[in-house]
This record gives C-alpha cells, structure tokens and sequence, in this order.
C-alpha cells in the first residue's frame, strides 16, 4: 500500500488499469490536480472512475427553512475554501477536459429512513464544522445552534421525508496510444 498526496503519488505513468476516487474531490480545493493524477496513472485504454455528491441537492418533505439554511452555510463556507459541493454535476466535463473518452454518467439518489445513519448527515455535517463556519462570521453561535437543534427535531419525525445528495458515477476512457 502507498500512502500519499492524491495530487502527487511520485507513482509511474500508466501503472494501473483503473484509478478510482468515492467522495474525495469535493473535499479538497484544486480537485482537477487530483483527477489530472489519477490520469496519469492509468494506462492508454484504462478506465477513471469518480463517485461525486452534488450536495447542494439533498431535500426534505415538507420543506425544512433550517434545511435550506444550513445548506447555504455550508455550502458558502466550503466555497470560501474553494470548495465544490456539487462538483458531482461538473465530473463528467472534468473528465472530458482532461483527455478522456466514451464518459458514461450514471446518477443515484437515496432515501434515508427513520433509523437509518445518513438521516442526521446535515446537522452532523454542520456540527464538525461548527467552529470554522463561526470563524468565517457568517452566522451568529446562537443563531447556528438554534438552527441545528431545530433541524434534528424536524428529522427525527418519522413523517419527514430524507432525501440525500444526487450523487454522480461517472466514469471514462484514456485514449489507447
Ligand atoms: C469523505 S472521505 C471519503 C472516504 C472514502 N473514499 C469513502 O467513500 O468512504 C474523503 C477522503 O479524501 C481523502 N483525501 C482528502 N484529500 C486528499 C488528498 N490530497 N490526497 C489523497 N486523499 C485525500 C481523505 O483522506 C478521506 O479519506
């Protein structure tokens, strides 16, 4: 196993038939350096392959505000770091832009019951990120931790229903030589 920088793994050009990534360019800024990499390390023919959120999707019924807001926070906070969270929408252009061929694009959403793990993501999200969101002054304390309460009440309604992200599989061809 190599552990490294996904922007710089010091592997050889065309070393593997695949190179996939789950959930990882839309938690870094610069995310064309890392599929630039994982391009590179696949042979002529083989296949990149990228799993994506486009987390500015995710949606309730009924309608939450507290939903609406803390999306919009996290979603300002993450652009301030030059951060993408619907950068599963743009994959399948980023991959055409790097070179590839015959892009195939397959998108998923899911339900998360009552019960389920993923139900509580949004204000778990919101509370990691907590200290950094207040550091960027884009809300008061109080007013964060009213609207995260206020969140977890409404999603721990049975009736409520949980939508997730729209998350994009895409995936393509490197040019055979
Ligand atoms: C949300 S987790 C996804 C983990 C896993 N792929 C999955 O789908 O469950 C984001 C992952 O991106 C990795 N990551 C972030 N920046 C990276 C970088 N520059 N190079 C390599 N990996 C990176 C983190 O180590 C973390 O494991």
């Amino acid at each position: 196993m190599v552990e490294a920088d996904g922007r710089a793994t010091a592997l050889r050009d065309g070393t593997f038939d695949l190179a996939t990534a789950r959930l990882v360019l839309t938690n870094v800024p610069r995310p064309e350096e890392i599929l630039a990499e994982m391009v590179r390390l696949v042979r002529p023919g083989g296949i990149v392959a990228l799993h994506e959120p486009d987390a500015t999707a995710q949606r309730t019924e009924p309608p939450l505000v507290e939903q609406r807001d803390l999306l919009g926070l996290l979603n300002e906070h993450a652009a301030m770091s030059g951060i993408d969270r619907s950068i599963g929408l743009r994959t399948p252009r980023m991959l055409r832009e790097q070179g590839l061929t015959d892009v195939h694009v397959h998108p998923l959403v899911h339900a998360y019951p009552p019960g389920h793990s993923r139900r509580m993501l949004l204000p778990e999200f919101v509370e990691n990120a907590r200290e950094r969101i207040l550091a960027d002054g884009l809300i008061p304390a109080a007013d964060l931790d009213a609207l995260v309460a206020s969140l977890r009440r409404q999603l721990e309604k049975p009736t409520t229903l949980v939508v997730s992200s729209l998350f994009i599989q895409a995936w393509a061809r490197k040019a055979s030589s």
